[in-house]
């Protein structure tokens, strides 16, 4: 049985460049927010530990909530399929709404549910990814705030997963395509 770095062909971005990076968000959007109460909503399960780090370097009053939505299955191309799995807990009416997702890729799950979103009348949403993959977008879609952008390889680590594992990875790495070839 393999250990999880052995599945890793190489780190694409060391947890040191992830944390100033992710403080460098925090200080725009506090600045962009200066004088409101952002309502922060993370997409499950991808975005939590982005989520749970930029929310602690954002120093303007803030709200957080989840929803979970899937795509994917155990593949590593969105199957274009988006199910809300569990939705918000509380109402956006009127709130200026930052929607936290960890990667943007084909635009697929976004697209979907920036738009679900925006029916419920927000006064605002605006798009935080850590990551985005140009490349790869058949949306017409872009982010407000990204992280870095990526190459198009499949990459793991900081809270993204292949079948659910190396969430808890501290850097973004590229998997071994060996990993998910064999599936
Ligand atoms: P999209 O709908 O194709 O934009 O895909 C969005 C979702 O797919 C992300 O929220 C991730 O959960 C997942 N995803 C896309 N690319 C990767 C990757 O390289 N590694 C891990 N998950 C990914
Ligand atoms: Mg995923």
């Amino acid at each position: 049985m393999n250990t999880m770095e052995e599945d890793i062909q190489k780190i694409l971005i060391d947890q040191e460049t992830l944390k100033a990076r992710v403080a460098e968000l925090g200080k725009q959007i506090s600045a962009d927010y200066a004088g409101k109460e952002p309502l922060l909503v993370s997409v499950l399960r991808g975005s939590y530990i982005f989520m749970a780090d930029l929310t602690r370097s954002i120093d303007c009053f803030c709200r957080v909530d989840f929803m979970a939505v899937s795509s994917y299955g155990a593949g590593t191309v969105s199957s274009g399929q988006v199910n809300i799995i569990k939705d918000l807990s509380d109402s956006i009416e009127g709130k200026d709404v930052i929607v936290v997702e960890d990667i943007l890729d084909s635009g697929n799950t976004l697209s979907y549910l920036i738009q679900v979103l925006k029916a419920r009348h927000p006064a605002s949403i605006r798009l935080a990814a850590l990551l985005d993959k140009p490349s790869r977008r058949t949306k017409p879609i872009t982010a407000d705030y990204v992280g870095f952008e990526v190459p198009d390889e499949f990459v793991v680590g900081y809270g993204l997963d292949y079948d659910e594992l190396y969430r808890n990875l501290p850097y973004i790495g590229v998997l071994k395509p060996c990993v998910y070839e064999k599936n």
